[in-house]
């Protein structure tokens, strides 16, 4: 069968890796992909949010199978498009993809199905705001409600601060939506768990940590990610408990109620406190860089167990996964994630992937046999291996190799679990 992967980030270079193992795959189409998915698949540059254009190529090409990787076109309702024109896919319908592309929506949830998560205000003008800050203390969150490309959440260290950003999103900063979730400030540990979801049933699909701020000792702005490594041992057994009992079982009924249920992979953002989770998001989709750590470990067929998804049969599925641990580390265009320039040549033919290292592809383009930078995350260095402070030396090893003068990454991804610097 052939199949499709939407997206173009490291997340979707080591999906495609994966389901390249899988026997029972035809030929792979990214759409639109990047120079390491051109190495195992056919890049095809469409823009996919043209969903009826995408229909087209996709019946052009024989594909039958579409995997979904970022969340714009989930939350766009690219799945209830295809399914509707008879081609399987695999992610959460436009209702359920709310859960992320709506912040007011999954707090509602969260209040109505006692989840356990930041208290907050939703707020749909300036006199609402102005009310409500009154009851919160500093530091304050201020997010927009809808999808803003990980630039909708402020931490705010003084009220006059929350003013300006929550005046900003009442504008129209994102299209997406005017409304300013105020939220009471956590502390705690962050990490992520992941889940692959549908009709009647949910299956681990592993945990995570990463590195969301751009400079080492956590300084800076927030990034997409700038590394990350699986498993996250702060979630423990009796923790994963809580998470099933508190947070996703309420959510999954919450959408059962209304008589919606959800597909695909699901990430659920934490806060760890006193060994308590609480909610902080939901991406309906895997993380990046987190899935490059999670991926590499997993021994089962994902081809396989999206198929057991599809057809609602994830409770029959047992997942394997292999004891070691796994990092990236994300190599990033100088100035990301303000001002960065892309077309910068990348010198890594010769660096061979070994058994547990190896490089995924993020923002990369090959044009006349150069490989050239596209992105503001370029490269990622993954690594597997029983020990983090082995792996993140060879990981920098392996950086300082491909010795790309154009860009910077962070040495110390691990901190919390690597002990010994
Ligand atoms: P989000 O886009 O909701 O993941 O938020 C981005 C980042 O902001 C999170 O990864 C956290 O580091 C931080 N954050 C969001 N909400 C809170 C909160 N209520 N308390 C503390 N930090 C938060
Ligand atoms: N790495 C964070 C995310 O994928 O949202």
């Amino acid at each position: 069968m052939n199949i499709a992967l939407i997206g173009s980030g490291g997340r979707e270079d080591v999906l495609c890796r994966k389901l390249k193992d899988s026997r029972q795959i035809g030929k792979i189409f990214c759409f639109p992909g990047n120079a390491g998915t051109a190495k195992i698949a056919t890049n095809l540059d469409i823009n996919f949010l043209n969903f009826k254009l995408l229909l087209k190529t996709l019946r052009l090409y024989n594909i039958r199978l579409v995997v979904v990787g970022p969340e714009e076109p989930l939350v766009k309702g690219i799945v209830d498009f295809l399914k509707k024109n008879k081609i399987k896919v695999f992610g959460p319908s436009k209702f359920a993809s709310k859960l992320e592309g709506s912040k007011a929506f999954m707090k509602l949830i969260c209040k109505k199905y006692k989840i356990p998560t930041a208290n907050f205000k939703i707020c749909r003008n300036k006199e609402d705001f102005k009310n409500s800050i009154k009851k919160f203390n500093s530091p304050i969150v201020v997010k927009a409600d809808g999808l803003a490309a990980g630039k909708g959440v402020v931490i705010c260290k003084t009220k006059k601060k929350a003013f300006e950003i929550s005046n900003q999103i009442f504008k129209g900063k994102f299209k997406s939506s005017k409304k300013v979730i105020l939220e009471e400030f956590l502390d705690g540990e962050e990490a992520s768990y992941f889940l692959i979801v549908d009709k009647h049933g949910y299956i681990n699909f592993g945990t995570a940590q990463d590195h969301k701020k751009v400079f080492e000792k956590d300084l800076g702005p927030n990034t997409g990610g700038m590394g990350a490594y699986s498993p996250a041992p702060i979630i423990n057994k009796e923790l994963e408990i809580k998470i099933i009992k508190r947070i996703v079982k309420p959510t999954l009924k919450a959408l059962k109620d209304r008589k919606q249920f959800y597909r695909g992979f699901l990430y659920v953002g934490l806060m760890i406190k006193n060994n308590d989770p609480y909610l902080i998001e939901y991406n309906v989709r895997m993380g990046d860089p987190e899935c490059q750590v999670i991926i590499p470990r997993l021994k089962t067929d994902l081809f396989k167990i999206i198929n057991y998804s599809l057809k609602n049969k994830l409770k029959k599925i047992k997942l394997s996964w292999e004891k070691n641990k796994c990092m990236t580390i994300v190599l990033c265009s100088k100035g990301y994630p303000g001002n960065y320039k892309k077309g910068k040549i990348l010198k890594i033919k010769k660096l061979k992937d070994e058994k547990n290292l190896f490089i995924i592809h993020a923002g990369t383009k090959k044009i006349d046999g150069n490989i050239i930078s596209a992105g503001g995350r370029v490269l990622n260095v993954v690594c597997k291996g029983r020990n983090f402070l082995k792996i993140r030396k060879k990981i920098i090893q392996h950086i300082k190799k491909i010795n790309w003068k154009e860009g910077f990454y962070r040495k110390d991804i691990g901190w919390r679990v690597i002990k010994k610097v």
